[in-house]
């Protein structure tokens, strides 16, 4: 799919983080969304477009609220690529974070906190810069993630590195989960 090449594309010059972690974890949440949607169904290229541009807007505020301008950015580049209009529609719905009604935006949310969960990199940086290396933040921020995982064997295939990171922030977990 051409379009598809044109959307990486679009991702990877953007940058809200040094270096390439931003791209990366758009690249990482559409990894795990994919294989969410191949087990659950839903509309494949929806959830890969959604996962790829469902950050876009943390170019412009790197704070709660930037959801609403990556829908607004994914839907004027769509649109230009000549995206069809109810697939368009249903991204924005995705990338808005507010409607989990849809099965592909449950696939994001849970493939968005796969990724971060999976990402030491981006991990570092987001503790670093967002968290102030607060080690009760990171583990609740990480607690909020794995939460929002809501499919099982999605969750299992993060588990292990989930209860790692919580004994390295001082919580022990056991078998909470
Ligand atoms: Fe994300």
């Amino acid at each position: 799919m051409k379009i598809r090449k044109k959307i990486e594309g679009y991702v990877k010059v953007m940058k809200w983080t040094q270096g390439d972690l931003y791209w990366k974890h758009a690249f990482m949440v559409r990894k795990f969304a994919l294989l969410l949607q191949k087990q659950l169904g839903g509309d494949r290229d929806v959830v890969e477009a959604a996962a790829l541009l469902h950050d876009v807007g943390k170019k412009e505020l790197l704070a709660p609220g930037h959801e609403k301008i990556s829908a607004k950015l994914a839907e004027k580049l769509l649109s230009g690529l000549g995206f069809n209009k109810e697939k368009i529609n249903k991204v924005v719905k995705c990338i808005k974070y507010q409607n989990f009604r849809l099965l592909e935006a449950r696939i994001l949310r849970s493939a968005d906190s796969m990724a971060l969960i999976m990402d030491p990199k981006g991990q570092k940086w987001y503790s670093k810069h967002i968290l102030r290396n607060n080690k009760k933040r990171i583990a609740s921020e990480l607690k909020k993630s794995f939460s929002e995982i809501e499919f099982g064997f999605a969750k299992s295939l993060v588990i292990d590195t989930f209860q790692k990171l919580m004994r390295q922030f001082g919580e022990d977990v056991g078998s909470k989960y």
